[in-house]
């Protein structure tokens, strides 16, 4: 299965928009409140000038999002996907490839820990679970697998 990825336009709003008022979107999201078109415009033309964010596609069809959000020197990735889409290997297909994109090191992710789909895709790709923490059930995870530099620091006893 191969998916286009590309970057997000002004003409992708309204599909966005949709996908982000689903309701399960709005349940694995940090601030489950719902958001109106208004204040989805004015997110979204800001969001669209930055680089990491993606739009899938299949057969031209919408599929869904990735974004990578640079927030307190973390890059933060999210992705959601149409309803009719998931569970397809297209959430694994397309996380893979946008990090291979953005190759980018510090690369986490907030999963509520009641999201098995989500804590199963970012295991898959290669998130390891960092702490339990955030609130609300969320869970921090981070990636070790893309520029990122692991350092064992050993203690000796004397
Ligand atoms: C989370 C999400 C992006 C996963 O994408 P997806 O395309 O459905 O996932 P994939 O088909 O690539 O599957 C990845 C793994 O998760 C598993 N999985 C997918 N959906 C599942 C479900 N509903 N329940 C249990 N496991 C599930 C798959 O079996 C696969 O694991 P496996 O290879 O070991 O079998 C998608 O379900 C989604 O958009 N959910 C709503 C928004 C959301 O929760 N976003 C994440 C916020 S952190």
């Amino acid at each position: 299965m191969i998916l286009n990825i590309r970057k997000a336009e002004h003409k992708d709003i309204q599909n966005v928009y949709m996908l982000f008022v689903d309701k399960t979107v709005r349940l694995a999201s940090k601030d489950p409140s719902s958001i109106t078109l208004e204040e989805h415009e004015v997110w979204f033309n800001s969001r669209i000038l930055q680089d990491e964010f993606f739009i899938l596609e299949k057969n031209g069809e919408f599929v869904g999002e990735v974004r990578v959000d640079k927030k307190n020197n973390e890059n933060v990735v999210s992705i959601e996907l149409v309803k009719k889409h998931r569970n397809k290997g297209y959430g694994f297909e397309a996380l893979r490839k946008c990090l291979q994109l953005i190759n980018k090191s510090n690369v986490v992710a907030y999963i509520k820990s009641n999201n098995i789909a989500s804590i199963k895709l970012f295991q898959k790709v290669g998130f390891v679970e960092l702490l339990t923490g955030g609130g609300g059930g969320m869970k921090k995870y981070i990636i070790y697998m893309y520029n990122y530099l692991v350092v064992f620091i050993g203690i000796s006893q004397s």
